[in-house]
């Protein structure tokens, strides 16, 4: 029996985690699992929303390390996890994503020598001003198996001198979710809640750290969404760490721009899915966005996720109002529906392909595969 530490910390975890542990439990005769969540959201809109509408299981470790700056939170997730893993003792620590409580728990698996699998391994913004960058790179670093979503998260790990037998392609879990949600999504009442018809409004969600804690950057996307939402409403569930920087610094939302509470998956799922176009910064929405065919605009200057420009739905228009109001109005005008364009490997199945990869790795020596890495190094 393979016995597996499932690792959650923050709202983006979530839907990564929950197929995961479906197709554990369904192969329950070959692996069990534990899943630690973190604490790193702990608000019930941010967290505990998240559990009911995915049908995912109460934690069975809860570490209750909430808030504070990125060093206490990622010491104090390190400090938690460690006695967990030391009692626990598993075949394997799984993490998703790019959050603090990711690395935090590589890191600290990694130094007991337990098996690391991180899942969504290889994407790169470039951009190491954001914190999940730094989360990536790591992360991947100490990761001994790197289960990726696109052929350009394997390149830029294999650039990164990562041995081949590390990485296995697996596809984006997160659209297993998606698959799986859309039809009880469906019943959803957000729409008849808020008075909106589909294709009749944009929805939107800013949360980076670089939009959000600089008054002249809200100020601009501001004024770029005031200028939309002359042509249509612009819904916005506001996250907590927004809400409370607007307050900060008297940012008042524009006409026309409806700030509501942050949604629970199914709500969200009706809303952006229904939407004329999805404004964003968030990595996720915009691979959500590009497997149902909703045109996406992402205020930002870079993504970790190119896929979705090269193969999807997505743009990236950064910050300047002229630009991000230009590319709404071409949406608006385009009466045509964008047909849904998945990628290869987003088809539902990820979470059947990651359980596979644990399964057959299971015996592997901790830090396999790092003589690879050193030839690497010597060679360049
Ligand atoms: C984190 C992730 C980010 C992810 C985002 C999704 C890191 C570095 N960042 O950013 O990658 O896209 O989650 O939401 O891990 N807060 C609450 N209630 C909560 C959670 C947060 O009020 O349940 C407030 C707190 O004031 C907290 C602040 O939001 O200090 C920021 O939370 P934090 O987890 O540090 O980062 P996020 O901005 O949520």
């Amino acid at each position: 029996m393979v016995k597996v530490l499932n690792v959650v910390g923050a709202r983006p975890n979530f839907m990564k985690m929950a197929p995961i542990i479906t197709e554990m439990v369904a192969r329950g005769g070959e692996i069990t699992q534990t899943l630690v969540h973190t604490g790193q959201h702990y608000d019930d809109a941010m967290s505990g929303a998240f559990f009911r509408d995915l049908g995912m299981p109460e934690p069975d470790v809860y570490l209750n390390t909430r808030g504070g700056t990125h060093a206490e939170q990622t010491a104090r997730v390190m400090l938690a996890f460690e006695g967990v893993l030391v009692a626990e003792q598993p075949d394997w620590v799984v993490v998703v994503g790019d959050v603090n409580s990711t690395l935090a728990c590589a890191l600290v698996a990694s130094k007991l020598c337990v098996r690391v699998a991180h899942v969504e391994a290889g994407l790169r913004s470039f951009d190491r001003t954001m914190p999940e960058e730094i989360n990536r790179l790591l992360t991947d670093q100490l990761s001994d198996l790197l289960l990726t979503p696109s052929p350009d998260a394997d390149e830029n790990l294999l650039r990164e001198g990562i041995a081949p037998k590390r990485i296995v392609r697996v596809g984006n879990v997160m659209i297993d979710t998606l698959y799986r949600q859309i039809e009880r999504a469906r019943s959803s009442s957000i729409l008849d809640d808020l008075s909106l018809n589909p294709r009749d409004f944009a929805a939107l969600t800013l949360h980076r750290p670089s939009n959000v804690d600089n008054p002249d950057s809200l100020r601009r996307i501001f004024t770029a969404l005031g200028a939309i939402a002359r042509s249509m409403t612009v819904v916005f569930p506001a996250h907590p760490r927004t809400q409370s920087r607007m307050r900060e610094f008297g940012v008042e939302p524009p006409p026309g721009v409806k700030v509501i509470d942050p949604l629970g998956y199914l709500d969200f799922l009706k809303l952006w899915s229904n939407s004329k176009m999805t404004l964003t910064d968030s990595g996720g929405l915009q691979e959500e966005t590009t497997a149902l065919g909703v045109p996406c605009l992402t205020l930002r200057e870079n993504t970790e996720r190119p896929i979705t420009i090269e193969q999807g739905t997505n743009q990236l228009v950064g910050l300047d109002p002229e630009r991000i109001v230009g590319a709404a109005e071409a949406i608006i005008a385009d009466g045509r529906s964008t047909p849904a364009r998945a990628p290869e490997l987003w088809d539902g199945r990820a979470a059947e392909r990651i359980v596979t990869a644990l399964l057959a790795r299971a015996n592997y020596p901790p830090h396999y595969g790092l003589e690879g890495e050193r030839a690497a190094t010597v060679e360049i």
